[in-house]
């Protein structure tokens, strides 16, 4: 059964959900950040790092990931829990951390995405983000990616 998604929390990523991030990871993506690669980005440094999680009653439905430097992010992992995806918490993610990167000062985000990758193509279509260029043979397997930035 799903829970009613008006109920998400997004809070800051820790140690304590690693495992369940973990198990999304695996579902969704064919080359997944393994579990050592996650904790390294959760124990990140704030300077370095955003690294939300959504929950709804305690476990987590999906998370995000940014890499900060200076005035610049680079949006790393956007993922929603495969029975959760379609209901609007992508775009809430995606939100929350919009608003938290201009609270900051933030310039600009960027961030890569398969070139066959409809549904995050156009999720961050519909938030703002313009295609820069194609980055070729960007992936392990030779997929190549769409470099997309958005102006905050
Ligand atoms: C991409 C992803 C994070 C979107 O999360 P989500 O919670 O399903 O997204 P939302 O329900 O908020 O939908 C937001 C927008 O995404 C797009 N979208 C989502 N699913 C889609 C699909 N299956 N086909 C086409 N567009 C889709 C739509 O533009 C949608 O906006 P709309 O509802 O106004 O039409 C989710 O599909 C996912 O986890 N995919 C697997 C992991 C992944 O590929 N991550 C991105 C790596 S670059």
């Amino acid at each position: 059964m799903i829970s009613n998604v008006d109920n998400i929390v997004i809070t800051e990523a820790k140690e304590e959900n690693l495992q369940q991030i973990y198990q999304i990871e695996k579902e969704n993506f064919n080359y997944c950040w393994s579990k050592d690669f996650i904790l390294f980005n959760i124990k990140l440094p704030k300077n370095l790092k955003k690294f939300f999680v959504a929950k709804i009653d305690e476990n987590v439905v999906g998370y995000i990931v940014c890499l900060i430097s200076e005035k610049t992010s680079h949006i790393t992992n956007i993922s929603v829990k495969k029975e959760f995806q379609n209901l609007g918490i992508g775009s809430k993610l995606m939100d929350f951390i919009i608003k938290n990167l201009k609270i900051e000062n933030f310039k600009s985000i960027i961030l890569e995405a398969r070139v066959s990758n409809l549904a995050a193509i156009s999720l961050y279509k519909k938030f703002g983000f313009k295609e820069v260029r194609i980055k070729k043979k960007f992936y392990p397997d030779g997929e190549d990616a769409i470099f997309m930035q958005k102006e905050l």
